[in-house]
């Protein structure tokens, strides 16, 4: 071990900086409106059994790279392959990684900053008592602004670069302790409230977890569920290899990653069964969009009097310190491997990167507004859906199909398993079964299904 390596200073710090990574407007934001956009069981069913056979071995794969090497994405992927007699071009994944670090920072942080003027405003009480129609006219008055987008944007980019620059243990780790728990708390609180106040929580149970199958025939909604998997999980951009990178070498990457890959699985679905009984409760529909939580979720808030006004407040912090706690994550893996790799400050990489993503971000914002009639590649996309389908459903799943490749075709098993000693040689042949062939394949089936359709 050498001395100068940088490590967490607890051993729980990976899963919970893992965790607070994974657990963001996936789960909250992205993952209710989707499941509500495609008929709620079957493409659950979907992402849980993507989670399952392709999430969970692709974590490990990324932990291990990652914490083998103690060193930033490209080095430890390059270090992976050296050790293996593999060749170095394998280098290229952390790049891949790196553009998504760029087009993913750059959408999230805008939409962060809906959360951020949504718990000033209910804080306010500018919702309360609000119809569905002025709760829509005050979310398009919102994205009709660039000035506040702007403002609410370049707010969560400070806010993210504050924490980077205080460095790993300082910044990171400190932020996380504090956001971690807070978070999980509001969550159940909410959960508890939806539970037993919204006489529909059945409703909801019914359909988050009743499966259509013919829905499944769409091609687009398993792409949806894929793609969302790598998202949730902060897979395929290597985040948590960085994250990995500061693990202590004894701790077992295998409990790990179920931990992170079980608690957002968990927090996804708490989502779900807080938002869907409330939307219910107010007799509105689950298939809104995007638009769920900032216009149908809000007026049942804004429809519930003083206590509506609090659960909007806390709902909508819970959103932006979930969105925080992952920015940060996505933001760090060119961090460290500009400081490693150039003689370069942390404070000087951080402040230039978040202000080329702040620049980036200004697409996203004039896709609301004075780009809304901005169709790129001939389709219905703005700006924004290009780059949020281009991250999402195509280069996480790639940079992920790399890393299975990577681990299961290039990375010797005595590598890995020197990295899984926690494994029965019954499961590491399990895994690295997954990761050669079965991640792999079904990531290419769904590529294709998508080419095909
Ligand atoms: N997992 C985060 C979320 O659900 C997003 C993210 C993706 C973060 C990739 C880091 C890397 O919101």
């Amino acid at each position: 071990m050498s001395s100068n390596k940088l490590n967490w200073s607890r051993r729980s710090t990976f899963i919970l900086a893992a965790a607070g990574s994974a657990i963001g407007l996936g789960n909250l934001w992205k993952f209710p409106y989707m499941a509500g956009e495609n008929g709620g069981g079957a493409f659950v069913l979907v992402y849980l059994l993507c989670i399952l056979i392709i999430g969970l071995p692709i974590m490990m794969s990324e932990s291990l790279i990652g914490r083998r090497s103690h060193s930033d994405a490209m080095t430890a992927i390059g270090k992976a392959a050296a050790d293996s007699n593999g060749s170095k071009n394998w280098q290229a994944i952390a790049s891949i990684g790196f553009v998504c670090v760029f087009l993913l920072f750059s959408f999230y942080s805008v939409i962060a900053g809906w959360a951020l003027d949504y718990t000033v405003g209910f804080a306010l009480g500018d919702f309360f008592g609000k119809n569905q129609d002025e709760v829509e006219g005050l979310f398009d008055a919102l994205l009709a602004s660039p000035a506040r987008l702007i403002g609410w944007h370049t707010v969560f980019t400070i806010m993210t670069a504050v924490i980077i620059m205080g460095g790993a243990r300082k910044g990171i780790e400190k932020a996380i302790a504090v956001m971690m728990p807070l978070l999980i708390i509001i969550l159940f609180g909410m959960l508890v409230f939806s539970a037993t106040q919204t006489g529909k929580f059945m409703e909801g149970v019914h359909f988050l977890f009743n499966w259509s199958p013919e829905k499944l025939k769409d091609p687009s909604v398993v792409i949806s569920a894929l793609g969302h998997a790598f998202f949730s999980l902060s897979l395929g951009m290597c985040a948590i290899m960085t994250y990995a990178s500061y693990m202590q070498d004894d701790i077992p990457i295998t409990q790990s990653a179920a931990w992170v890959t079980v608690l957002d699985t968990l927090i996804a679905l708490a989502a779900g069964l807080v938002i869907f009984p409330i939307v219910f409760a107010h007799g509105m529909a689950a298939g809104s969009g995007p638009g769920l939580l900032f216009v149908t979720l809000s007026t049942a808030f804004a429809d519930g009097g003083s206590l509506g006004t609090v659960l909007g407040v806390v709902f909508f912090f819970l959103v932006s310190i979930a969105a925080l706690s992952s920015s940060i994550s996505i933001v760090e893996p060119v961090v460290r491997w500009t400081i490693e790799r150039f003689d370069v400050s942390r404070k000087a990489a951080t402040v230039s990167y978040c202000g080329l993503t702040w620049l980036l971000g200004l697409a996203t914002v004039f896709s609301f507004n004075i780009w809304s009639d901005v169709h790129l590649l001939g389709g219905e996309k703005t700006p924004f859906d290009l780059i949020d389908y281009l991250v999402s459903n195509i280069l996480l799943p790639l940079g992920g199909l790399f890393i299975a490749l990577f681990t299961g075709w290039v990375v010797s098993k005595n590598v890995s398993r020197e990295q899984l000693p926690e494994l029965s040689d019954a499961l590491f042949h399990l895994w690295h079964f997954m990761i050669k062939f079965v991640a792999p394949v079904a990531i290419l089936l769904v590529f294709y299904s998508v080419i095909a359709e």
